[in-house]
Order: structure tokens, then C-alpha cells, then sequence
């Protein structure tokens, strides 16, 4: 018999488990603890999915509320020009990327960004402040886009995944993104939490979450 004739029979009462029981290769809802806005949820709040794959990109997405955040994001363009602010305006005064990400020889990025925040004079400011190279833009793109990127050694400044969770648990240029300064809003929740989510994601083993999936 038709699949379709066997549904049509459940309207008078037989078969009607068959025909409610959902398709083998839906997705399992996850129901994961809810957190407040600027909390992250710990790796262990996944430990309930068990399929590797779907674990990791779980753990991504968790993670991606701080890669998508303006402190990180502003300094991840696509373009030449960094980024202002929480609504990502453009950066002003105007300056340029310049070819080494440093901005040009007359108007480098630490001729006014300093080792530490410089509050009096509302200038962020880390140790080797200056823009994430062009292949590692954040800006405009989405978590599945950003995951790719972000473990292909041709884009990644041929970083291995051992070496983008040491960058995101200990880098200083990160670490600004819990200490923006002057009333900045900072990343959500700390960068030994960010940096314990992509640890989990990588033992988890790294698979990317999918193109429309959002934190
Ligand atoms: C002042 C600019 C600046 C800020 C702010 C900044 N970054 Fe970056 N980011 C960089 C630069 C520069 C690199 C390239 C470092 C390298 O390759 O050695 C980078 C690279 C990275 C990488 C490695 C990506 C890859 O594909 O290899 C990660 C992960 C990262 N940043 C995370 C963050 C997070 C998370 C934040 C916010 C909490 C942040 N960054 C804020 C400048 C910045
Ligand atoms: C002429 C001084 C000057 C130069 C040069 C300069 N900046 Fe800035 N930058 C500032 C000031 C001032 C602010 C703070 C603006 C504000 O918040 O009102 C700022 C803010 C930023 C922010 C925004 C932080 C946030 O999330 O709100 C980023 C990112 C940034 N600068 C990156 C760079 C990079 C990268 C370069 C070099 C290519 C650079 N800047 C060169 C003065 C400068």
C-alpha cells in the first residue's frame, strides 16, 4: 500500500502512531538550561547531546554570542575600516587598515591605541592593538560561515585547532572584550568560559553548525 493511503487510514483510528511518528532524520529538539542576556552557558550544559557532531555545533553556536559581539566583531571587518560602538559604526576618526593591518605608516593604529584603556580620553586600548586580517572577518557573516574560517589553515593564519583555543583563552586583543573600558558594553560572560566553549567544541571534534542556525 501507498504511504498516503496508509495515512489516510488513520483518520478513522488505525495507524495513527505510523503516520504521527516524525521522519528518522528529524533533529531531536535540544533543550539546553536557559541563561540570562551576557551569560554564557557552560560546556557541561551540553553534555545531553549525545551525538558528537550535533554536540559541537551546539558548542559553536553558544560560543558565537561572543564572536558575533561588537567588542570582537568591530576589530574583525571585512573591509578596511574598523568598526565603533555597540551598533558597528564606522570608526571615527576615519582611518585605514593599511597593508600589514596596522594602519598607514603616518597613522597607525597604536599612535592612538595604547597597551591599556586610556579612559580619560575614551581610546581603547591592549597591547598590539590592530585589525584581524581580512580572512578572518566576522563581520555580515554567519556562525556556519565564521566556524568554516575559522579551522581552514588557509584563513586561519595556519593555526592549529590546539592553537585558536589557546588564542581565544588566553590572546590580550580578546581578553579587551571583558575589559572594554569607559562604559563599553563587554563580551558575555567571561574569556575563560569562551575559551572552555571552543575547547569542548574541538574535542567534541569541531563540526560547524548549520548555514541558518543562530546563537
Ligand atoms: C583590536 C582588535 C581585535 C579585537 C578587539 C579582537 N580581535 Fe580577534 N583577532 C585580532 C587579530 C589581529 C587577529 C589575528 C591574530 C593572529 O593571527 O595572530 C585575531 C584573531 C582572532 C582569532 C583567531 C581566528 C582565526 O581564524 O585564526 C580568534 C578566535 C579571535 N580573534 C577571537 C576574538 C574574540 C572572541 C574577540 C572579542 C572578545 C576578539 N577576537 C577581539 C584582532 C582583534
Ligand atoms: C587618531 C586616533 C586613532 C587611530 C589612529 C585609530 N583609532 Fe581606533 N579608536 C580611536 C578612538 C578615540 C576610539 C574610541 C571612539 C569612541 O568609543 O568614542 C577608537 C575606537 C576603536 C575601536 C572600537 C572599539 C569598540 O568596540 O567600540 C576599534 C575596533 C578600533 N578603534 C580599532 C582601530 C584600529 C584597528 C586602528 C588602526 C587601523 C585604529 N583603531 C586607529 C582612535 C584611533
Amino acid at each position: 500500500m501507498q504511504p498516503f493511503l496508509l495515512c489516510l487510514l488513520a483518520g478513522v483510528g488505525l495507524l495513527a502512531a505510523a503516520c504521527d511518528a516524525p521522519p528518522a532524520e528529524a533533529p531531536k529538539p535540544v533543550h539546553l538550561p536557559p541563561v540570562p542576556p551576557g551569560e554564557l552557558r557552560s560546556p557541561e550544559a551540553f553534555a545531553s547531546i549525545r551525538d558528537n557532531d550535533a554536540r559541537a555545533a551546539s558548542l559553536f553556536l553558544e560560543a558565537s554570542k561572543v564572536l558575533l559581539h561588537p567588542r570582537c566583531v568591530n576589530c574583525h571587518p571585512h573591509d578596511g575600516v574598523p568598526r565603533q560602538g555597540d551598533s558597528g559604526g564606522r570608526h571615527n576618526p576615519p582611518v585605514e587598515r593599511g597593508q600589514r593591518d596596522r594602519g598607514l605608516a603616518a597613522l597607525e593604529c597604536t599612535s592612538c591605541h595604547q597597551a591599556q584603556n586610556l579612559d580619560f580620553a575614551r581610546v581603547p586600548g591592549a597591547p598590539g592593538w590592530h585589525l584581524a586580517p581580512v580572512e578572518m572577518a566576522w563581520l555580515g557573516r554567519t556562525p556556519a560561515a565564521i566556524c568554516a574560517q575559522v579551522k581552514d589553515p588557509a584563513r586561519n593564519g595556519k593555526k592549529t585547532l590546539a592553537q585558536i583555543v589557546e588564542h581565544s583563552a588566553h590572546d590580550e586583543l580578546v581578553a579587551w572584550g571583558w575589559a572594554p573600558g569607559h562604559g563599553r558594553t563587554k563580551a558575555p560572560g567571561s574569556q575563560a568560559q569562551f575559551g572552555a566553549l571552543i575547547d569542548a567544541w574541538v574535542k567534541a571534534g569541531a563540526a560547524c553548525p548549520p548555514e541558518e542556525a543562530r546563537p
